[in-house]
This record gives structure tokens, C-alpha cells and sequence, in this order.
């Protein structure tokens, strides 16, 4: 008897625990770890449920022509991710109610979109953000970035892209951080920091996602989409490296790339999608494809239809399908086959869950609405994107003190397209960012000069075309004037996805404005504003000074008018090298040496580039002691401090970037001439020296990787460069 009545209690307290637990189950409760709230909801989901997770649709207008492809009209309640194109919390809020009510488990949708350099508040483009050395200041706007995005309805961003780009005809150098794999993985991290904060569900923290992964940057011909050939020595020595570091800081998330990498497409490629990323890397975020780039499959000729190319897509790695609908068509019939495992399926659910769960969306899935003039373009945001724009611009050439601009310029002439314009300085992809809030290089520089110098304006010519009618205006203001500003450049369609340019020089309009207004005799000071490297080889020389702006977004005006003035001290230098003409690409600065390193140049032309990365001038100017190593001979195992002291010999403050190179001359593979492996920037007063620091770490910094990922440290003589001075160790066994 007392027996039967302990199994009728054990009865009655388990039916009451499953019913609790129906009512309250795991996965629903914050207080469990968030791998047992995984396990949990995906037993309780049947297959449909798993594969809608799968899938990105999108929500609102689509306004980016590059994303053609199927669009999915009615979106449904248990799908996984939405491309969300709006700029309030409303829609999204609206549409992530549906996901709670209506779909059986209640799981929130993920909302992302394309926030590459601000997402109201515009920064400069992510390369001119590298000019800038300053990776705790991109933080800094990465987080302003993340927060008005969070603000909109957004939880993830599909940046930073972190392609190492050494053809500047592809137009897509203006969304990285230039020719260099270790400033990619600098500013990748930094970027990836100010999205995510400490934690994936602080307030305004969003999910980053690192792309394309990899190698997109090495399309052939700088043709975007193209066929790469990429050598695995040169994945790993050259593209991988940034994405590491950056999975390493915790980026939630990667995107597939669209190019091949030697005959295997990035978004098919179990070698990098699994074996590197998830079973060496140890990734347990997913991976999501690029837009269409399932579909793209058939085009590249390694999948017959759409289930063939959705079933190597998935079995290779990507979790989830960027909107062409393939996951969603055809998963069930390849698992009904018992193509694809159910434990595949499982884990790439359990993975887009857990990424969710990070972000906190189960226990707060709405947005918390704030009017749109709290929710954007905050003074403090702005601040930031003032003093962004400022770091990033650089002094490419200032012949005889020409800038600053000096109380004897009584009139000053502002010529070419790019001085009015505002919609161009925005720069590619840049997301919900406004013309009307941007502020033109006329507008700064009228705030800047107005009250002390009369400015002279004419457009003089178009961005392209051949009409000169402008021309004569143009050349009489220059006559009257003290200075002229020649303002050229890019629009901003000419950079970006899908804009390569076959050569990098302004088209001829423009170098002819510049000739025309030579007859005036002025000082002529050329403002660039562009999304990749030009070709300067006929402009530089008919220039006094050149400023590169590069696309600035909403501050540039009143940031290159301080430098102007030299209210601002300009320290920005380049992140990729400005070839002296197209016919030089590729040419970078971690190149190997050649076998015959004084023959074989070119015939017609010099060798070298316009400007090498690393170049930008000053107002000031720098004395560079010579380099000083704590030992001249380290152990495998020791550690080595290398410093030079640098004195401000000038007469105003300055920022200098202290660029660190290391070369191993000789090695049981040719390793590049230099390569960057530390720099640092500093404030210095005039007058003020301070010493630069830079700690080695043998294996980090001295040891090279073979075509397999494995990393080698050899014993062997070493070079550390800083600009000209040279100084050599030896590392021992
Ligand atoms: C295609 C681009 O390659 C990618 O960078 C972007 O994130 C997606 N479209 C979504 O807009």
C-alpha cells in the first residue's frame, strides 16, 4: 500500500513538472545556461520549423540594385532572419510579434542589414577609417553605428568586411581597411568590439559578421564576382589572418564569399567553412551566404539546379541562405533522401539559436521605440565622426608650406564638381545616411574662412563627360583668387559592390580642369574625395598640395576646412598604396622580393608606386632617433624590445603613426620584403619627444605559416624597419 501511494506521488509530481515544464520550458527560462536552452528548444522543433530558421528573407523597400534575386512576399512566422531595409522599430516590432504569437515555439527573428560605415550618422568609409591608425577611435564609431541601428530595430550588421585588397579597380577597396593583412585584422577587431560590446546583449550591442570569407578581394582583374586563384600559401599567409583575429575577438557571425577560391566558391567550400572556421577555429556562430550567392552556385559551374547547389552550400558549411529561397525548397526532400543528417541540421539550427540567445532576443525581442531624434545623428555621435573624418585624411603632398592656408590669402577660389556635392561624400553602402545632413566642402569651408577671406566659387566641369563650358568661369576666379582649391574626385557609385573601373585615374575632364586653371599662376591645392587609390601621375606634379578626404560621410566638410586652416594638424596616412598608374596593379607594399631585384622593370614607366602605404605628411615635422633593441640575439622563446624615440622638431603639436615592419631575409620559404606587425599613434607637442615601443614576440611576430596553416618559427638573422632606419637580431634555438 505505501508503496503504491510513493509511485501515485512520483506520478502526479512528474505529470506536474512536464506540465510546468510545457508551460515554462527551458529554453524560455534566462536563468538557464544558453547551451541547455538550445538543446532543449531543438528537440521540442520539427523539421519545418528548423529549416525556416535556415532561411533570410527581407522586410521593407529593397533600394540596393546589387540584391536582385527572389523575393519572398509573405514572410512567415518562423523564419530565421529578415533583411530589414526600414529605418524605425515599428515594422520590425510588428513583425517580431508575429514570430512570438504565431509561430508554435515562439523563437525571435533576427534582424539584419548592411551597416558598413554608420548607419544614419555616416563615417567615413572603412578605408579612410584605417588612414587614420587610430582603431580605439573606429571603436568608438562602431559603437555609435551599432547603437542607432539597435535603435531602429536592427541586431546585426553584415560588417566588417575584412578582404585584404591589393587591386584597387575593385571597387569594393572602399569597405576594408586596405593592402595589408595585419591592419585588417587591427581594425576588423576593433570594429567587431564597438558593435558587440562586452557582451552580445548589452543594451545597443548588435551581432557583427565578418566577410567574405574569403578572399573575394582577389577576383581577377579587380572584376567584381570574378574567378580568384588563390595559392593556400596565400590564404593563409595573406586572407585568412584578419578573419582569425577576428573570430578569435567573438565575432558572432561570417558571410560566404561569391568568388572561387581555386576552383572550390567560397560558399561551397567545406575546407574554409569547416575544417578552418568551425573545427580549427572552434567558430560556434554560423555562417551566413552572400545574396544569391547559393543560386550563384549553377553559374560557376559546380552545381547542376538549385538543390544540388543548396545541398553543397550546406554540407560545406553555411548555415544560413541569404534570400534565394533554396534552404527552404529543397532541405527536406535532401534529409527525407538521407542526403543531409538530421545531426547536420541540428547543428546549423543550434548555432543561428545560439547566436540569438547571445543577443538576449528570447527574453527581449522587441526594440524599445524612441522618437527618430533621439534614435539618430546625437551631437556626440557627430563629434565623432568630425574628429574620424579629421584622423583619416591625409596630407599627400605640401610643397613649400603651401598649407596651412596663411592670413595673406585674402581670396580663395573653390573649384571642381566635388565642392558643392554632397551626396558623393557619403560614399558607398552607406546604409540610411541623408545628403541633407552632410556637410559639403563649401559649407566647411565658408564656416571656416568666411569671416576672414572672400571664397570664389565655380563648378568648372562634371565628374565626367567632355563639356568645358565651365572652364572660363572657372579660370577667372582662379585669376582673382590667392589660392586655388581644385575639389575632384569619385562618386560614389564608382566605388563599392559591383563598380570596377579599368583604369583608377579621373576621368580626363577632370585633369584637364586642373591644366586650364594652371594659367592662372595661383598655388593650386587639390582635394581628393574618392573610394579607392587614383592614379596622380599627370595631376601631382601640376599640384602644390594634395589632401586626400577620401569619402568622409557627414563631417568631411568642416574636417578638411580645419586642416585647411590648420585649425587641425594632419596625421593621416595611407592603409594601401596609390600606384603611379593602373598598369602597375598589383603592387603593395608586402610584396617578395624579385629574383633579379634591379632588373625586370618596366620599360615605359617607373617601378615604383605614386605613394607607398604608410605616406602622409605633417605640419610638423618628426626626428626619428635610431632603433634600439633590448638584445641583439634572442632565444626561440625570449621576448625583445625594440624603441625609437622621436622628437617634434616643429613648431606646432602633431599625431605620429609609427609604422613596425619585421623581415626575415632569409627563410626556408621567400617571405615578403617587409611586413606591419605593430603600429602605434601618438600626440606629441612641439618640442616634445617621446620613445615607441614595440614588444616582439618571436612567435607572433616572427614566425610564418606554411600552405597548410601550421606555423613555423625559424633560427636566423631578422630585420625590424621603421621608416628609412633598419636594425638586425638574431633569433637562436
Ligand atoms: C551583397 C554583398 O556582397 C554583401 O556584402 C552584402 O552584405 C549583401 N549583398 C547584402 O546586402
Amino acid at each position: 500500500m505505501k508503496r503504491i501511494s510513493v509511485i501515485l506521488a512520483l506520478l502526479v509530481f512528474v505529470q506536474i513538472s512536464s506540465s510546468a515544464q510545457a508551460k515554462n520550458p527551458v529554453y524560455k527560462d534566462k536563468n538557464a545556461p544558453i547551451e541547455s536552452r538550445i538543446k532543449d528548444l531543438v528537440s521540442k522543433m520539427n523539421l519545418e520549423e528548423k529549416i525556416l530558421q535556415l532561411n533570410q528573407y527581407t522586410a521593407g523597400m529593397n533600394t540596393n540594385v546589387n540584391n536582385i534575386g527572389e523575393q519572398t512576399k509573405s514572410i512567415p512566422a518562423g523564419i530565421g532572419s529578415l533583411i530589414y531595409f526600414s529605418t524605425g522599430p515599428e515594422l520590425r516590432n510588428a513583425i517580431q510579434k508575429k514570430a512570438m504569437e504565431e509561430s508554435r515555439l515562439g523563437i525571435p527573428i533576427l534582424f539584419g542589414y548592411d551597416v558598413i560605415h554608420g548607419f544614419r550618422t555616416i563615417y567615413p568609409i572603412s578605408l579612410a577609417q584605417a588612414c587614420s591608425w587610430n582603431p580605439a577611435l573606429v571603436t568608438e564609431a562602431a559603437a555609435v553605428a551599432g547603437k542607432e541601428a539597435n535603435l531602429a530595430g536592427l541586431d546585426w550588421t553584415f560588417s566588417p568586411m575584412i578582404d585584404v585588397a591589393r587591386d584597387p579597380r575593385w571597387g569594393r577597396v572602399a569597405e576594408g581597411y586596405g593592402e595589408d593583412p595585419y591592419t585588417n585584422a587591427v581594425f576588423g577587431v576593433a570594429t567587431v568590439k564597438g558593435y558587440q560590446g562586452k557582451n552580445l546583449s548589452d543594451p545597443f550591442s548588435i551581432a557583427a559578421c565578418l566577410k567574405h570569407f574569403v578572399g573575394y578581394s582577389e577576383s581577377e582583374g579587380g572584376r567584381d564576382y570574378h574567378y580568384s586563384d588563390i595559392s593556400m600559401q596565400s590564404l593563409w599567409e595573406t586572407y585568412l589572418p584578419p578573419f582569425e583575429a577576428c573570430v578569435k575577438a567573438g565575432a558572432a557571425t561570417l558571410m560566404s564569399s561569391f568568388n572561387d577560391i581555386s576552383g572550390i566558391p567560397g560558399s561551397a567550400n567545406p575546407y574554409t567553412l569547416t575544417e578552418v572556421l568551425k573545427k580549427r577555429w572552434k567558430h560556434d556562430g554560423f555562417v551566413l551566404s552572400d545574396w544569391d550567392a547559393i543560386d550563384q552556385l549553377m553559374d560557376q559551374g559546380v552545381a547542376s539546379d538549385r538543390k544540388e547547389a543548396g545541398y553543397k552550400a550546406f554540407m560545406a558549411g553555411v548555415e544560413m541562405d541569404m534570400t534565394d529561397n533554396i534552404y527552404f525548397q529543397n532541405l527536406k526532400e535532401l534529409v527525407a533522401e538521407k542526403k543531409i543528417p538530421m545531426a547536420k541540421i541540428d547543428d546549423a539550427v543550434s548555432r543561428i539559436l545560439r547566436v540569438k540567445f547571445r543577443l538576449g532576443l528570447f527574453d527581449e525581442p522587441y526594440t524599445t521605440v524612441v522618437g527618430e531624434s533621439s534614435r539618430f545623428l546625437q551631437p556626440e555621435s557627430k563629434a565623432v565622426a568630425q574628429k574620424l573624418a579629421a584622423e583619416s585624411m591625409v596630407l599627400l603632398k605640401n610643397n613649400e608650406k603651401t598649407l596651412p592656408l596663411t592670413s595673406s590669402v585674402q581670396q580663395i577660389a573653390l573649384i571642381g564638381p566635388m565642392a558643392a556635392d554632397k551626396q558623393d561624400l557619403l560614399g558607398a553602402w552607406s546604409a540610411h545616411g541623408n545628403e541633407n545632413d552632410v556637410e559639403s566642402i563649401s559649407e566647411g569651408i565658408t564656416k571656416e574662412f568666411g569671416n576672414v577671406a572672400r571664397i570664389n566659387s565655380a563648378k568648372g566641369c562634371d565628374f565626367d563627360g567632355y563639356d568645358e563650358s565651365g572652364f572660363a568661369e572657372a579660370l577667372s576666379v582662379a585669376r582673382k583668387s590667392d589660392v586655388v582649391l581644385i575639389c575632384l574626385g569619385e562618386k560614389r557609385g564608382w566605388s563599392g559592390e559591383n563598380a570596377s573601373r579599368s583604369t583608377i585615374a579621373l576621368p580626363a575632364i577632370q585633369e584637364k580642369l586642373v591644366v586650364e586653371l594652371l594659367k592662372a599662376k595661383k598655388p593650386i591645392v587639390l582635394i581628393l574625395s574618392n573610394g579607392r587609390p587614383l592614379e596622380l601621375v599627370r595631376l601631382e606634379p601640376l599640384a602644390d598640395a594634395i589632401v586626400e578626404m577620401w569619402q568622409p560621410g557627414l563631417c568631411g566638410g568642416s574636417a578638411l576646412a580645419g586642416i585647411l586652416s590648420g585649425r587641425i594638424n594632419p596625421s593621416g596616412k595611407l592603409a594601401i598604396t596609390f600606384p603611379l598608374t593602373s598598369g602597375q596593379i598589383p603592387i603593395y607594399y608586402n610584396m617578395r622580393q624579385s629574383a633579379r631585384p634591379t632588373s625586370g622593370k618596366y620599360q615605359d614607366i617607373p617601378t615604383l608606386p605614386m605613394y607607398w602605404l604608410g605616406h602622409g605628411l605633417s605640419y610638423t615635422t618628426f626626428d626619428f632617433g635610431d632603433l634600439k633593441l633590448s638584445a641583439s640575439k634572442i632565444k626561440k622563446t625570449g621576448k625583445l624590445t625594440v624603441e625609437v624615440e622621436v622628437s617634434n622638431t616643429g613648431t606646432v603639436a602633431g599625431s605620429e603613426t609609427v609604422l613596425w615592419y619585421i623581415n626575415d631575409p632569409a627563410c626556408s620559404i621567400s617571405r615578403p620584403m617587409k611586413e606591419l606587425k605593430y603600429f602605434e599613434k601618438k600626440e606629441l607637442a612641439a618640442g616634445a619627444k617621446t620613445t615607441y615601443k614595440f614588444e616582439i614576440d618571436p612567435n607572433r611576430d616572427l614566425s610564418y605559416t606554411d600552405a597548410t596553416g601550421k606555423r613555423f618559427l625559424e633560427a636566423g638573422e631578422f630585420d625590424v624597419i621603421v621608416n628609412n632606419k633598419k636594425v638586425k637580431f638574431e633569433v637562436t634555438e
